[in-house]
């Protein structure tokens, strides 16, 4: 049957026949340009969700049992392909010199669960404003014996609902501010402590096949380009002692997250990614701090482009669903456009967060705050919604876009004739296009053989859909421009 888009495939839905392996070992990804690819060249979007979110509490381990472990097993029908699990030095290191061989256990087998249901992971060295006896008793992180003012400028720990405004204080707090500089001046070695942490993990988790890189400090706080910029220079040179293969994540300084030009220096080292943040759901619109995602997004590629490297989003997220100024700032409306920029320019990033036991009175488990995308019942909030993407486009990308509304998805490419020699010399695989495509999560019909799925034009593809991975794979044999075009059925 001949549509106006082109021709109209009925696609089979193939189980385990035509099953194709789209799971990735973290060696299969590199950078290349500002992009990031596998062994075979194709580009790859990663996508996903930082987790657990409820970690930054003592104990830090909230995913510590078969029970809590067996809940992940949902991520994969949100389409999350990397989590950026946070990592806590006073957990790892709670005793000067005494690593936590717990706590490292805990974090491996957490990452091996998430491998086994095909999510890699980014280590993320999280903390905020330095550690939670630190910020009005509001931050956290950093072990006690890492901060370098005296105990009578501390805080006690506190973390609760007065800790709101935590970000906008930060920089009041004289202590912290004065701790950081502290820290970046190597007073006491602590600094040092920090880059043999990172060597050690470094050794830890090259061999890894999970791990496909660091993010060597959240959100960082200083200077970019005289205290930043050189403590990556130092940790990336211990980590590439061990590990020549992980992507390293370098952040901006946490307040050029609000969309401003970052000052870091350009790396000296390699495979590397700058990871934004971006939070803008409850800007006020008559008094804007923070640029709107369109212009952070113009003057971050700016950047990235100029040092030809790839961004990703380590951090976005919506903390309530209303915003009373403006309708756009809804929940829903707001991710949905804050994805729909992502997918305009084919990026990856991982939202914040997934709390494993969410409730209303201490929601996300710290400061109050309000991210999660489950509720108490682990359903999914309104803060997220699951969403096509490609995961690995074989060949040269040309538009992506999803319609939310009508649950209609678009994907148009190049098939080169290096695209076909890839793909020869791979089984197939180097010419096969994979995409997430939620047949219930996102275009709400029961099974794959209710959706329409145009293909122009209509020979040189095969398609297939594994029920298993919720993707399409979709295999060239002939050169040329591609659109595939997936919407559920419009029953005549
Ligand atoms: C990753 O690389 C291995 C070895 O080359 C390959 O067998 C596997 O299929 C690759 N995974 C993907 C998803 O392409
Ligand atoms: C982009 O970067 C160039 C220098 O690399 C600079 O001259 C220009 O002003 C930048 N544009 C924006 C929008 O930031
Ligand atoms: C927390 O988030 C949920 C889901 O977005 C929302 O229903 C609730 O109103 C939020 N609470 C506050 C105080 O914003």
């Amino acid at each position: 049957m001949k549509t106006k888009h082109g021709w109209c495939l009925r696609v089979l839905v193939i189980l385990s026949l035509f099953f194709v392996q789209y799971v990735y070992s973290a060696s299969n990804i590199t950078i290349k340009g500002t992009e990031f690819v596998d062994d075979v060249g194709r580009i790859v979007v990663l996508r996903g969700l930082n987790l657990p979110i409820n970690a930054k509490m003592a104990p830090f381990t909230p995913l510590n049992d078969k029970k809590s472990l067996s809940r992940l097993q949902t991520l994969p029908l949100y389409g999350t392909s990397i989590a950026r699990v946070l990592f806590t030095w006073e957990a790892f290191e709670p005793e000067r010199g005494q690593y936590n061989m717990d706590y490292l256990n805990y974090y491996l087998t957490l990452v091996e669960t998430l491998y086994s249901q095909g999510i890699l992971t980014m280590v993320d060295m999280h903390q905020d404003f330095y550690s939670r006896w630190l910020n009005l008793g509001c931050g956290e992180g950093f072990p006690r014996w890492a901060i370098l003012v005296d105990p009578i400028l501390q805080k006690n720990p506190f973390n609760g609902p007065r800790c709101v405004a935590w970000i906008l204080q930060g920089p009041f707090d004289v202590a912290g501010k004065l701790n950081w500089k502290l820290f970046y001046a190597g007073e006491n070695g602590v600094r040092d402590r920090f880059l043999d942490m990172w060597e050690y993990l470094a050794k830890t988790f090259a061999d890894n096949p999970a791990v496909i890189g660091y993010d060597i400090l959240n959100e960082p706080y200083g200077d970019e380009v005289s205290e930043i910029g050189p403590l990556y220079e130092d940790a990336a040179k211990r980590i590439r002692k061990h590990d020549q293969k992980a992507i390293l994540f370098i952040e901006p300084q946490i307040y050029k997250g609000a969309g401003s030009k970052t000052n870091l220096p350009q790396p000296t080292f390699d495979n590397y990614a700058v990871a934004f943040h971006y939070y803008g759901q409850t800007r006020d619109p008559h008094k804007i701090i923070v640029s709107s995602f369109e212009e952070a997004l113009t003057i971050w590629t700016n950047q990235t482009e100029a040092w030809d490297v790839p961004m990703f989003f380590g951090e976005f997220g919506a903390n309530t669903d209303k915003n009373p100024d403006n309708d756009d700032f809804q929940a829903p409306n707001y991710i949905s456009m804050f994805y729909d920029e992502l997918d305009a320019r084919l990026l990856g990033g991982t939202q914040w967060g997934w709390t494993d036991d969410y409730n209303d009175r201490t929601r996300d488990g710290w400061n109050n705050e309000n991210f999660s995308i489950v509720d108490a019942r682990r359903n999914l909030r309104s803060n997220f919604a699951v969403r096509p993407y490609p995961k690995a486009i074989a060949g040269i990308p040309g538009q992506f876009k999803v319609d939310s509304i009508e649950k209609v998805m678009e994907l148009s490419w190049e098939v080169t004739a290096a695209t076909l020699a890839a793909g020869a010399a791979s089984g197939g695989r180097g010419a096969t296009t994979v995409l997430f495509a939620p047949v219930q999560g996102f275009f709400a019909v029961p099974h794959a053989n209710q959706l329409d799925i145009q293909v122009t034009p209509a020979t040189g593809l095969t398609c297939s859909y594994s029920a298993d991975w919720l993707t399409f794979s979709c295999l060239a044999s002939q050169a040329g421009g591609y659109t595939l075009v997936i919407q559920p059925q419009q029953i005549a």
